[in-house]
């Protein structure tokens, strides 16, 4: 590696509306910070039905897409972007796996999270899954960026 700044990205954080209802904005703000990220943007809003159709088009026509958006407007979200070398994986890492229930301790949903009666869809945060992702979702999320 002789350009060690080649893997500096950005990535789009969301605590979504069950995690800024229990009081958890912080204690995701705090993880990331804690790991040594940056945040570039942080912003408490309501997301509507066109930032979420673009944000979760990949998953449209799936079982779980309309409760998904449903929940998604349940209350406010916290968008965040956290930059740093190689963000997005590790982003991924601190958030754990998609189900709470067995996302691993330590993890966001590991430690915090559980089934809450709604299946996966409670499981407090998002988090870009590629870089691609994250170029496509921070300019949905954050056009000035
Ligand atoms: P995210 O996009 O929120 O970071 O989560 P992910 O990559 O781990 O999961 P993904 O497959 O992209 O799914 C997006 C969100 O949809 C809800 N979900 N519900 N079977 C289900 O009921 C189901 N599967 C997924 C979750 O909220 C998941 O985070
Ligand atoms: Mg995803």
């Amino acid at each position: 590696m002789t350009d060690t700044h080649a893997a500096v990205e950005r990535t789009l954080v969301l605590v979504k509306p069950d995690g800024v209802r229990r009081g958890l904005s912080g204690e995701v703000l705090r993880r990331i910070e804690a790991k040594g990220y940056a945040l570039v943007a942080v912003e408490l809003r309501t997301a509507d039905d066109d930032v979420l159709a673009a944000h979760y088009a990949e998953h449209e026509g799936k079982p779980f897409y309309a409760p998904l958006v449903e929940f998604m407007k349940s209350g406010p979200v916290l968008a965040v972007v956290a930059e740093g070398q190689r963000v997005v994986e590790g982003f991924r890492s601190l958030a754990g796996t998609t189900d709470p229930t067995t996302a691993a301790p330590g993890t966001i949903r590991g430690d915090l999270g559980r089934d809450w009666g709604l299946k996966v869809q409670q499981n407090l945060v998002h988090g870009s899954d590629s870089p691609e992702s994250a170029a496509r979702e921070i300019s949905l999320w954050f056009p000035a960026l």
